[in-house]
């Protein structure tokens, strides 16, 4: 039986959406796939990693118990010793308890964990693991870098400038303007790097686009300013897979779906609902799955999510966010979550994978990208050596 290590937690913002991800989504499928031993590590809000059985029980995380439970315990240590083994402080004296782990499955959402530096470790330590792997991460976490891959490949994506921080402090009317040269409000400014909505603001004139630039240049280093799309839809579409990605349903998430919004609806104070019938309660709030679009939207939205996972080199699971021009019919490559919060299950249930067929699917292509690694050649004899 296989051993894998289901690794949440972490030190981002997302520290509790991702123990449900993992928890609710991961765990639980993979014990119930009977197949493989799962080993919980916890990466507590300070960074110290923990494992006992008990982190698998939700109840220890709800009623705030967590606290008293890792001072019961000792946080582990991890070998690499050639692949990955958990190092854990047994209770009898003297004794260290080895669990060697044959495969990880990385269920953390936002910085040090999404983004690129997690899959890095494995990758050091030798480990197959789940989900995108350290460039496709580190690109999909920032705005400018996924926005600047897609229009290589011609995907469409919102009219956009970049610039860093520094650029603006030194002279923030030379980059007013040079923005108001280029592009055309209202205009939405992000900070390159952070999620759910923050210290983005949309703008219509020049006094809001000086304000939204000090937010966000108050959150990130690289900042990103683009023209906004009308009449808009959003649509986002759940991927799998390595060289031959399998697209899921394409949803709309409706009225009370954290991740998206109605900008009006979530900071606006505009209170626009949108209806809730045909809609179905996921993750996030409420969608529609799938997205009722014309035929010919539909396709066009999930072709351009399937040449985003490309081209971005995704493997494993990632879901890609659109933003589509009702009237025009255009559609926009918006951005992509390399691991999306509870891996998007509900609508892959609805696209006829179960909760247990997603993890042992995921663990399959984790195992197939490592194979493919491993006959690469890595090295080439040389006689560098021999002249000192
Ligand atoms: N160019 C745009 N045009 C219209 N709406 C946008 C645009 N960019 C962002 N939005 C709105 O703002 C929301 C948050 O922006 P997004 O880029 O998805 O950041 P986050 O990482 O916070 O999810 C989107 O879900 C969408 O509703
Ligand atoms: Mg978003």
């Amino acid at each position: 039986m296989k051993t894998i290590a289901v690794i949440f937690g972490g030190r981002s913002t997302e520290h509790d959406v991702s123990i449900i991800t993992a928890l609710a989504s991961i765990v639980r499928p993979l014990e119930l796939a009977g197949e493989y031993k799962v080993v919980p590590i916890y990466i507590a809000r300070d960074g110290a990693w923990y494992s006992d059985p008990k982190l698998t029980n939700i109840s220890v995380y709800s009623s705030g118990t967590i606290n008293s439970v890792i001072r019961s315990l000792k946080p582990v240590s991890v070998k690499f010793d050639g692949a990955l083994t958990i190092h854990k402080a047994s209770s009898i004296a003297g004794r260290k308890q080895f669990v060697h782990i044959d495969i990880a499955f990385p269920a953390m959402h936002g910085t040090y964990g999404e983004d690129g530096s997690l899959m890095g470790m494995l990758e050091m330590a030798g480990v197959p693991y789940v989900g995108c792997g350290v460039a496709a991460s580190a690109v999909a976490m920032d705005k400018v870098l996924a926005k600047q891959i897609a229009v290589a490949n011609s995907i469409p994506t919102s009219k956009f400038l970049n610039f860093l921080r520094p650029e603006f402090v030194k002279d923030p009317d030379a980059v007013l303007k040079d923005i108001t040269n280029h592009l055309k409000y209202p205009l939405f400014v992000k900070p390159a790097h952070l999620g759910s909505s923050i210290g983005i603001s949309r703008v219509i004139n020049d006094t809001e686009l000086m304000n939204g630039l000090e937010v966000a240049a108050h959150y990130d280093h690289s900042i990103i300013v683009e023209e906004a799309v009308a009449n808009l839809i959003e649509v986002t579409l759940p991927i799998m897979g390595n060289d031959e990605p399998l697209p899921a349903l394409l949803e709309r998430p409706l009225a009370g779906s954290e991740d998206f919004f109605d900008f009006d609806t979530k900071y606006m104070g505009g209170g626009k609902k949108s209806g809730q019938k045909n809609g179905s309660k996921g993750a996030q709030g409420y969608s529609q799955i799938p997205a009722e679009l014309s035929k010919d939207l539909y396709a066009k939205a999930e072709h351009i999510g399937l040449r985003v996972y490309k081209a971005l080199g995704c493997t494993g699971t990632a879901r890609v966010d659109m933003l589509i021009d009702s009237k025009t019919g255009e559609v926009y490559f918006n951005e992509v979550n390399p691991l999306p919060g509870s891996l998007y299950a509900h609508n892959w249930r609805a696209a006829g994978i179960s909760g247990v067929d997603l993890v042992r699917q995921l663990v399959g292509y984790a195992e197939e990208r490592y194979v493919q690694q491993q006959q690469l050649a890595t090295s080439f004899s040389t006689n560098f050596l021999k002249q000192f």
